[in-house]
């Protein structure tokens, strides 16, 4: 009897469903969605015009036709309507800081930061604030990297040890944890109003943040340098404690943190 019955659940539930079921689920059309239009607003400026005032510039995109970044946005305007816009990119997926812009009144990385599907809102896109613009949104970089350069971002050690490499216990190498994830975006330096008055001579959140995680690295034998070349007016002092840098970073660091542990060394010195 109990066999009878196992028999004809198994009539009931043929082989081929399975299959005919997740065939079908293949072959079937994706349904139309409705447009949903969004209105984007984008700094435009050309060097190649100095005397015309940059402006911003609108472009409607249908959301539904467009991936969920910001950075899709602004590749799907240039692909598909104006091949001018100028801006950079490169690993669109929070790696390179290539895509650090200003997004609605926050720098952020345009290839992290996901489209408002509020249509009713127009999304504004500036480049990074208080920077020199080689273009639309292409901010100049130069000094950015001359003070990232200036801090000698490397280890230093004249006591190479022969044969092997540097060896670095897992306590010390944690030390380095929120800082070494750094991607250089420039995002924290250009949200701080000290750096952009004082662009010249304060060093900046990054730069610092750098500074400091090659301070506290135990294979490197010039902390002593590092800290004498911060112990002045401006380099490091200029930082009043405002965190806009810990608030913005698209990587969830603290440069204000790594600041702050910097001026407690110099202090205890
Ligand atoms: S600390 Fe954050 S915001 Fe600043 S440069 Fe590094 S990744 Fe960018
Ligand atoms: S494209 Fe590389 S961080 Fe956005």
């Amino acid at each position: 009897m109990q066999s009878l019955v196992a028999r004809s659940a198994l009539k009931r539930t043929p082989a081929v469903r399975t299959f005919a079921s997740s065939a079908a689920r293949l072959q079937a059309t994706p349904s139309e969605k409705p447009v949903l239009n969004k209105e984007f607003k984008i700094y435009r400026w050309n060097p190649d015009t100095p005397a015309e005032k940059p402006t911003l510039q609108s472009y409607t995109l249908d959301l539904n036709q467009c991936g969920p970044m910001v950075l899709d946005a602004l590749i799907k305007i240039k692909n598909e309507m104006d091949p001018t816009l100028t801006f950079r990119r490169s690993c669109r997926e929070g790696i390179c800081g290539s895509c650090a812009m200003n997004i609605n009144g926050q720098n952020t990385l345009a290839c992290l930061c996901r489209i408002d599907r509020n249509p009713s809102k127009d999304s504004k896109i500036y480049p990074l604030p208080h920077m020199y613009i080689v273009k639309d949104l292409v901010p100049d970089l130069t000094l950015f990297y001359k003070q990232y350069k200036s801090i000698e971002p490397y280890l230093k050690n004249d006591n190479v040890p022969e044969g092997r490499e540097f060896l670095q216990s897992v306590e010390d190498r944690k030390k380095l944890d929120g800082m070494y994830e750094c991607i250089l975006c420039a995002c924290c330096s250009t949200s701080c109003p000290s750096y952009w008055w004082n662009q010249d001579e304060y060093l900046g959140p990054a730069t610092l943040m750098a500074a400091y995680r090659w301070m506290a690295d135990s294979r490197d034998a010039y902390k002593a340098q590092r800290m004498e070349r911060l112990q002045n007016e401006m380099s490091l002092y200029r930082c009043h404690t405002i965190f806009n840098c810990a608030r913005t970073c698209p990587k969830g660091l603290n440069p204000a943190q790594a600041i702050a542990k910097i001026k407690l060394e110099l202090a205890a010195d």
